[in-house]
């Protein structure tokens, strides 16, 4: 099998509109229910055929580069390898990521470099999988994983890993407020059970969660203003426990006219659903002076997942 010229993959941020977590299984993942947006924050992963014909290497550039590991822990690496392993090509690549989410954000940055190399090596090194086998790579890569290559608003369930679709109407306009300091997604949710075992009265966590009934029936029905108030994570509380300025970053975007506000899956990135461009700016305004609020954007849902697209520079990810 030949190598072909170089292939770039844009991949976007996830933000769950619902996260509903239910308890630690034997395998340490908790068991849940969430619906998955994709919004229009991107990474961009090019894959070109490698020096040497035989090992991959990865670069990182972008707006966001600092922090990503780039040794053998990175996302996007592991998927060429694993990739190559299961199709019996030799694994010769250079990655290059142009980085665009936030790392450690809660936006599911990693897994979406795990996705975009998925997709990219897949057509470098032509191995032409279908769908289905490069979603089973993706799933054993890590739980957001599949929905990076599938975008939209989507239902997601054991560890997140299993998609359905979901019924929704129209699009969604939000305004991102970033924060410098990440909170590791295992953290949160072992801080979740810890909060969880101490509350009084706490009954067991849901064996079967389930994504709540008000939140489907506002995405069905199109109903922005419905959907503001249905926003929901089981993980908000455990991520403003270990990031505490996220409270106040929250009660600020709301009070500056957002439809809703929620932290997205682990934290600490805080997604506000707006009506408009015009209450977008206000929001923007109010949470940019927020202590620890490092960048803003503003950003609309839903995206498709991995798709190819001309390649980029490093300065601007030409999203
Ligand atoms: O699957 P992924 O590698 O993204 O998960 C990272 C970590 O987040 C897991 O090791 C686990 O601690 C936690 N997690 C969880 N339950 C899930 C998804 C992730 O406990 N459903």
């Amino acid at each position: 099998m030949s190598a072909g010229a170089a292939v770039t993959v844009r991949v976007p941020a996830k933000i769950n509109l619902g996260l509903v977590v239910g308890g630690a299984r034997a395998d340490g993942y908790h068991e849940l229910a969430t619906v998955f947006h994709a919004v229009s924050l991107y990474d961009h992963v090019s894959a070109a055929p490698a020096a040497d014909g035989r090992s991959a290497r990865l670069t990182v550039c972008g707006p966001r580069a600092a922090g990503v590991p780039t040794g053998e822990g990175n996302l996007a690496l592991r998927a060429a390898r694993l990739l190559a392993e299961r199709t019996g090509v030799a694994p010769g690549v250079d990655l290059r990521l142009v980085k665009g989410i936030p790392v450690a954000g809660g936006m599911a940055g990693g897994s979406a470099d795990a996705a975009g190399a998925l997709v990219a090596c897949d057509l470098l090194w032509r191995t032409g999988l279908s769908r289905e086998q490069l979603l089973a790579l993706a799933a054993e890569l890590g739980s957001d994983v599949p929905f990076a290559l599938v975008g939209g608003t989507v239902v997601g369930a054991g560890r997140g890993e299993r998609l359905t679709s979901a019924m929704a109407r129209g699009s969604t306009c939000w305004v991102l407020a970033v924060t410098q300091a990440g909170l590791s997604t295992p953290r949160v949710y072992a801080e979740a059970d810890r909060l969880r075992a101490g509350a009084s009265g706490a009954g067991t966590p849901s064996v079967h969660p389930r994504v709540p009934l008000r939140l489907m029936q506002a995405l069905s029905a199109g109903d922005t203003a419905a959907l503001g108030r249905a926003l929901c994570n089981d993980l908000q509380q455990a991520a403003c426990s270990l990031a505490p300025h996220l409270g106040a970053v929250l009660a600020a975007g709301r009070r500056a006219g957002a439809l809703g506000g929620v932290v997205s899956g682990s934290g600490p990135t805080v997604a506000f659903l707006v009506r408009d461009a015009a209450a977008a700016a206000g929001v923007a305004a109010a949470v940019r002076a927020c202590a620890q609020v490092t960048g803003v954007e503003r950003v609309q849902g839903p995206v498709p997942g991995a798709c190819r697209v001309q390649p980029v520079t490093a300065g601007g990810p030409g999203s």
